[in-house]
């Protein structure tokens, strides 16, 4: 019997074999190296993308009070659980933002000697990055996590106002509205980050996908989890009031 390798169980030959730059071999090594950054930059990107997705989904089955038809393997109405998956996914966004802030260091020369070899191809086009979007929902859409926390904290009798009001005393549901803001603001850095890197890059040019560039990504520049912020100014606020009422006392 053989003992599996390093090699076999990481399949690193079928890893290692899927960065191909689109730059002719008889470019120069510079710019089929910086291509080769490019191109690593995105794939990791978008592994860690389907990481964070898997675990977010997870945390969301886990606050569900059984398992959806269909789903299963995972314990159900745990919320501990559920906040482990949101811890890693939270840490696991700091990642995303350190690989971007890497490519800073793609020379603008050498990017502007392959982009064209880019032809129409866009992280605009991202599946992955369209899917983490819809999980962690916007102003119209509160997303599949946020529902599942809500639905969580009512049926164990309380709500999300009450949750923000009672602070570390709410518990777990404490624990788990603050890692969601944590996820949200992360989501907003690397937006934030992205948008740096990219009028770094480019300044006011269209992007490979046709849009406007930098106009159209401060457009969507968008913070999950808005009732969460909402309330929480709202209780800031009755906090405040108290707070006046009793030193004016
Ligand atoms: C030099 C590096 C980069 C440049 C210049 C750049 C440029 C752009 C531009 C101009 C857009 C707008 C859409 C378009 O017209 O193409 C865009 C969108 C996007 N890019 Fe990048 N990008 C870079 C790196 C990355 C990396 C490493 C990722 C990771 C996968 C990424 C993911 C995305 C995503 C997800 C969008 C859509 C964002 C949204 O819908 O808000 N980009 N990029």
């Amino acid at each position: 019997m053989t003992t599996l390798t390093y090699r076999d169980y990481l399949r690193i030959d079928n890893l290692l074999s899927i960065q191909v730059p689109r730059t002719p071999d008889t470019a120069r090594t510079e710019v089929v190296l910086a291509e080769h950054f490019f191109i690593v930059a995105h794939q990791t990107c978008e592994l860690w993308l389907k990481q964070i997705i898997a675990d977010l989904g997870a945390a969301a089955e886990a606050l569900a009070p059984e398992p959806a038809p269909g789903e299963g393997g995972l314990e159900t109405g745990d919320a501990e659980l559920s906040a482990e998956f949101l811890e890693r996914a939270s840490d696991l966004l700091f990642v995303l933002h350190a690989q971007l802030v890497a490519l800073e260091k793609l020379p603008l020369r050498l990017f502007a000697e392959f982009r064209p070899y880019l032809d129409t191809a866009s992280g605009a086009e991202s599946a992955q990055f369209k899917a983490l979007s819809r999980l962690l929902g916007d102003d119209i859409d509160p997303g599949r996590l946020y529902e599942a926390f809500r639905t969580a904290a009512e049926s164990a009798g309380t709500s999300m106002a009450e949750v923000c009001r009672l602070g570390s005393r709410a518990g777990v549901f404490h624990r788990i509205a603050e890692l969601l803001l944590d996820i949200g603001n992360g989501y907003w850095r690397w937006k934030v980050a992205h948008l740096g890197l990219m009028s770094r890059s480019l300044g006011q040019q269209a992007g490979t996908g046709g849009s406007s560039g930098a106009t159209y990504l401060a457009g969507r520049l968008t913070m999950p989890f808005g009732e969460l912020r909402r309330l929480r100014g709202e209780v800031h606020d009755e906090f405040a009031a108290n707070f006046q009422a009793q030193n004016a006392a």
